[in-house]
């Protein structure tokens, strides 16, 4: 765009509006990098430049910086909501939990908001480009929106106790965290806990089979987001469960190796 047409453009109010438009256009293209415009000014961009817009969305996996925290676990812990790191702390890289089948998605919590309970929730509801992209993509059909929370979530005490007994599920497990924060614990390739602290923003997946279970930490609070492709199935198998099909498969594509070098006690 030239210079000119730039001053053309800012010294008329109907024009500046263009001018907004073009740079929300630009602010959409980035989604992938980090800042996102507000709904409102999304709204503005309107019927070609939507489309066009929303196709050139990023929905591209985080790099390995932007990923949550993760560590090694003690097998055994007196608080579930504590950090648990061993002593020294353990770090877990990005592609150990790659290997076990995990993928993420950073997404921009800040700019939207999301009811405290919706179930089912409508996706209509939301303007996020990257997350209808997501949506999209990979077919998920259907999206709830819960508050696990003691003012939220009734019998709270009870369903933090069985949400962290070890399971696994015959689908993937996709959560959107829209608020708050909490814990993944996945078992990895030798078998050992390893913790994921998962935040707002944080659009994780654990692949079908996976043994895993998950907790608030201390703040008591985890607002999310669950997705599903087709009709959700929310059934835990608890371990063992070694002959269960969807097990089956994922050892197949994750085969469980000894580690002589274990750490954990
Ligand atoms: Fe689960």
């Amino acid at each position: 765009m030239s210079t000119t047409m730039k001053k053309e453009r800012i010294s008329s109010p109907a024009k500046r509006q263009k001018v907004d438009t073009e740079e929300t256009s630009e602010m959409t293209q980035k989604v992938c990098t980090k800042e996102a415009p507000p709904p409102a000014k999304r709204q503005k961009v309107d019927t070609g430049e939507t489309s066009e817009t929303t196709q050139k969305v990023c929905t591209k996996e985080a790099p390995d910086s932007e990923w949550p925290e993760a560590w090694l676990m003690p097998d055994e812990v007196e608080d579930q909501t504590a950090d648990n790191k061993l002593e020294p702390n353990v770090p877990v890289s990005v592609a150990s939990l790659r290997e076990i089948g995990i993928s993420y998605w950073k997404m921009d919590a800040e700019n939207y908001e999301y009811p405290t309970i919706s179930v089912p929730w409508n996706p209509k509801d939301s303007t996020d480009p990257k997350l209808s992209q997501i949506r999209d993509n990979r077919g998920y059909s259907y999206a709830d929106i819960i508050t696990v929370h003691p003012d939220h979530l009734p019998g709270y005490e009870d369903k933090i106790k069985s949400f962290f007994e070890e399971h696994i599920h015959d689908a993937e497990e996709i959560r959107y965290i829209v608020g708050g924060q909490g814990f993944f614990d996945v078992r990895d390739k030798h078998d050992q806990w390893v913790r994921i602290h998962v935040k707002k923003g944080d659009l994780m997946t654990l692949p079908e089979g996976i043994y895993h279970r998950f907790t608030t930490d201390s703040t008591n609070m985890i607002h999310a987001m669950r997705l599903f492709v087709g009709q959700p199935v929310w059934t835990p198998f608890n371990r063992p469960c070694e002959e269960h099909p969807s097990r089956e498969k994922f050892l197949e594509l994750h085969p469980i190796e000894k580690n002589p070098d274990s750490v954990v006690v």
